[in-house]
């Protein structure tokens, strides 16, 4: 038994006896320990130190660790993992909340529940299919109102372009937007237009030069009206998913990203493709980013980057069955061949970032018809298990699954220096990820509103064991810690006039503030022809329980605790269980 062994031993003993006596006011300092520390280049055996704000002030080797002392340091807690991956959590950089308005859908509580469970510490909430949509700055507000109290991981905001809203997208940067995303075709949302060809250099103009992104749902519309041109074919099953696919081809994407590849050499903004389906998209952008880097362009990947996303990763369309509408997404699930070639492009790194594009909404809305079933894909408690699920099997290593998860979409998003690695002076965002472990999906275990999903009953390989948001324990096994303690990414001087991000978590604050919501759904275009539930059947009071049961320990001692404990706070004591060591 090594001397820091024994060390850690008299400092349980010792921190145990001092909390009893003397109340741990200030948050301890924290040291966890994996055999399999994962950062986004490398795997080693060592720990993490945190400090009592949160932030990682220390990675080390074991053997490193073994000569670490901290003399006088009552308060360090030892935190083990075992054989478990530590690994930076997971940034989410494409997540549709839906709140306020289409909260039927999913909600900033349910959302980054299931985030919180499947290792996601930062999620990034998309302008759209919310009501409002994030498209001036008072809709901003209005969103970050309703997310501030809710939410139990950190979350950022992209804003939304849309024709005629380039005086707003100034105020939503100061705000903190991390960008703007737009489309290039009909978003199925009436609230959320697309922006016209015609109107795409305004908006170059307007975003010349700045920080944020711009990104695009990056398909055109093709063959309009000629549909009926084919007189003797048979009218396609639109049960059958073929159907759906042959209605957009991988042009729509490929002439999509030409059309933005033609706008990158003449203006200095970042442009991100979201979710990448056709593989031809990739080498498209390749060429314009290569252009930029030869131009001198600084930014990041030269500023040209795209993402995929897990169903793409996962799925190809000869698997997917008929009627079976969870799978619909925009753009498609394409063939194997397509899926294969996007795992060639992971393996070389010619793909930025992985992210969910989780897309939630209510059953009624989809239905067996590919053609008019809302289109989206729910998946945000999954996306760490589904992704190393496949690259697992493809030999890809978990350093490979946090430079896809974590790093990549913290520089997109600009928080690199806060997020998306384990590095000193970052958040100590921090998953305890068990690589070999298996679960199957079962509706019982998802915490997002609507348990609809394509990968129902499958296997996955990979479960996040424990799920820390700037080191403090949010997810625990299988349980969501009872309290929304997530920041909100945004700049609250100017949106809120404040400097802190803590709101207070009073449960009738909460229940008032929900009976005085704003508009709710009546006014709402439904997407599709079946009237969707736009009723809010809304979120459950954040502070008392899940699916599993109750949370923990949070009984109080009906004695004087000032006089016993010297504080007048009933102390909340951590599960000893958490604090496992290999003594
Ligand atoms: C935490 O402890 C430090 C040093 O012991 C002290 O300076 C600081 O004020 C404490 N913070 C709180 C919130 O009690
Ligand atoms: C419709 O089909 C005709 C003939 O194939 C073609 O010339 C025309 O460009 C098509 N229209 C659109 C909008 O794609
Ligand atoms: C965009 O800004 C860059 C410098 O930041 C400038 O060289 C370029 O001309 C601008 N583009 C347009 C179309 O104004
Ligand atoms: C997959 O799709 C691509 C693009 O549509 C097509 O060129 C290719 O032939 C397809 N491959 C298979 C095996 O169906
Ligand atoms: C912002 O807050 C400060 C102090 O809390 C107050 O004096 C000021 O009037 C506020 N400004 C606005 C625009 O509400
Ligand atoms: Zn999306």
């Amino acid at each position: 038994m090594s001397a820091l062994y024994i060390f850690i031993l008299a400092t349980f003993l010792v921190s145990d006896i001092s909390c009893r006596r003397f109340p741990v006011k200030n948050k301890s300092r924290q040291l966890f320990l994996s055999r399999r520390v994962v950062t986004d280049s490398r795997e080693f055996d060592g720990g993490v130190l945190v400090d009592e704000n949160g932030i990682i002030s220390g990675i080390f080797t074991r053997e490193s660790i073994d000569e670490l002392t901290f003399e006088d340091d009552y308060t360090l807690q030892v935190i083990d993992g075992g054989d478990w991956a530590l690994m930076a959590g997971v940034v989410d950089s494409h997540v549709h909340v839906n709140e306020p308005g289409r909260t039927s859908w999913e909600g900033y509580v349910t959302a980054t529940r299931a985030a919180a469970a499947g290792g996601i510490t930062t999620l990034v909430d998309m302008p759209l299919n919310s009501f409002p949509p994030t498209t001036s700055i008072e809709n901003l507000k209005v969103k970050a109102s309703t997310a501030r109290e809710e939410v139990y991981i950190d979350v950022a905001f992209w804003g939304g372009i849309i024709p005629g809203n380039e005086m707003e997208l100034q105020n939503m940067i100061e705000a903190g937007v991390i960008g703007f995303k737009g489309y290039l075709i009909d978003s199925g949302i009436t609230e959320f237009p697309n922006v016209e060809k015609d109107e795409l250099d305004n908006i170059f103009s307007t975003l010349n030069g700045s920080d944020v992104v711009i990104a695009f749902h990056t398909e055109l519309p093709i063959n309009a009206g000629n549909d009926t041109e084919c007189e003797n074919c048979e009218v396609p099953d639109p049960n059958l998913y073929s159907t759906y696919l042959a209605s957009h081809p991988p042009e729509m994407e490929l002439n999509a990203a030409s059309l933005l590849a033609s706008y990158i050499p003449k203006y200095d903004v970042h442009v991100h493709v979201v979710h990448v389906s056709a593989e031809g998209v990739i080498p498209i952008l390749e060429a314009a980013r290569e252009e930029r880097i030869k131009a001198g362009s600084k930014r990041w990947r030269g500023g040209v980057t795209a993402e995929t996303c897990h169903h793409y990763l996962t799925f190809s369309s000869e698997q997917i069955p008929p009627g079976h509408t969870e799978f619909k997404c925009s753009p498609p699930i394409r063939n194997i061949t397509n899926k294969q070639r996007l795992w060639e492009y992971i393996k070389e790194r010619r793909i930025d970032l992985i992210a969910s594009d989780h897309s939630p909404s209510i059953a009624t809305l989809k239905g067996p018809n590919f053609m008019t079933a809302w289109g989206g894909i729910a998946s945000v408690q999954f996306g760490l298990s589904l992704f190393w699920t496949e690259a697992k099997a493809r030999g890809l290593s978990l350093s490979t699954v946090s430079h896809y998860l974590s790093s990549g979409p913290a520089h997109l998003c600009g928080l690199q220096n806060r997020k998306g690695t384990l590095k000193p002076g970052l958040d100590a965002d921090i998953v305890f990820f068990d690589p070999e472990a298996s679960f199957v999906v079962t509706p019982d275990i998802i915490l997002y509103k609507n348990k609809l999903s394509p990968y129902m009953y499958r296997v996955l390989t990979g479960k996040v064991m424990k799920t820390y948001v700037r080191g403090q324990l949010v997810y625990t096994d299988g349980i969501v810690i009872y309290k929304p303690q997530g920041h909100l990414l945004i700049n609250y001087k100017a949106l809120f006039n404040t400097t802190t991000a803590i709101t207070p978590h009073e449960p009738q604050e909460f229940q008032l503030r929900n009976n005085n919501m704003l508009p709710i759904a009546t006014n709402i275009a439904v997407p599709t022809k079946s009237q969707g539930d736009l009723q809010r059947n809304d979120n459950v009071p954040p502070n008392t329980r899940n699916s599993a049961g109750l949370i923990k320990p949070q009984g109080q001692l009906l004695i004087n605790d000032n006089l016993l404990f010297d504080t007048t706070t009933s102390y909340p004591i951590m599960s000893r269980r958490l604090f496992r060591t290999y003594l």
